[in-house]
């Protein structure tokens, strides 16, 4: 996989290190909160970000899942997200707080949120690890990294599916996309 990357922009060390104090971001908001929390992480791409970010949160906590299709098979241009599937758990009355990897054009946040607000949640949020320059800054309530407009891979994000299990955040090369 390495030779396919043309540049590291995150390396393993860093993105542990920011998930850590984000978590700690998060935990502030919620601890004092009443009610349940509930995390919906964005399939795929959000889980290997939720599987870190969980363990960082000493809150109590749910998880319910929703899967989008935004870029269908090799392609990196963004189509009408679709969700998908059902949510796996009931939102009303809780707090919910949206996980995913990246933040482009925001449509993918927006589709999700609207969603789930039809689920008479108590409040709604939404972290990224990544967000892109394109993005409305104010979709994201919590945010990893402001990163440059390149289409990146690793640490979950895929295309085409594969490197989702590069332990990095990388430029693919342009002559693969
Ligand atoms: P929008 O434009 O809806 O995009 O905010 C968010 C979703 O698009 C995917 N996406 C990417 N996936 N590398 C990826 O692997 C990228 O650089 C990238 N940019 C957007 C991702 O699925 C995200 O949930």
């Amino acid at each position: 996989m390495e030779a396919e990357i043309e540049r590291v922009l995150l390396r393993r060390e860093q993105i542990a290190a920011r998930v850590r104090s984000m978590a700690a971001e998060i935990a502030d908001v919620y601890a004092p909160l009443d009610g349940g929390l509930t995390l919906v992480p964005i399939l795929s791409g959000a889980i290997i970000f939720l599987a870190d970010l969980i363990r960082e949160l000493p809150l109590k906590l749910k998880i319910a899942v929703v899967q989008v299709s935004t870029y269908p098979g090799a392609s990196t241009k963004p189509g009408d997200p679709r969700v998908l599937i059902e949510l796996n758990g009931h939102l009303r009355g809780r707090h919910v707080l949206i996980v995913d990897d990246i933040l482009d054009t925001g449509r993918t946040l927006q589709c999700v949120q609207a969603r789930l607000a039809a689920e008479s949640p108590a409040s709604i949020r939404t972290a990224v690890l990544l967000r892109k320059p394109n993005a409305d800054a104010a979709l994201a309530d919590f945010v990893g990294f402001d990163i440059e407009d390149r289409f990146v891979v690793g640490y979950g994000l895929d295309y085409d599916d594969h490197y989702r299990n590069y332990p990095h955040i990388g430029v693919l090369r342009g002559e693969l996309l």
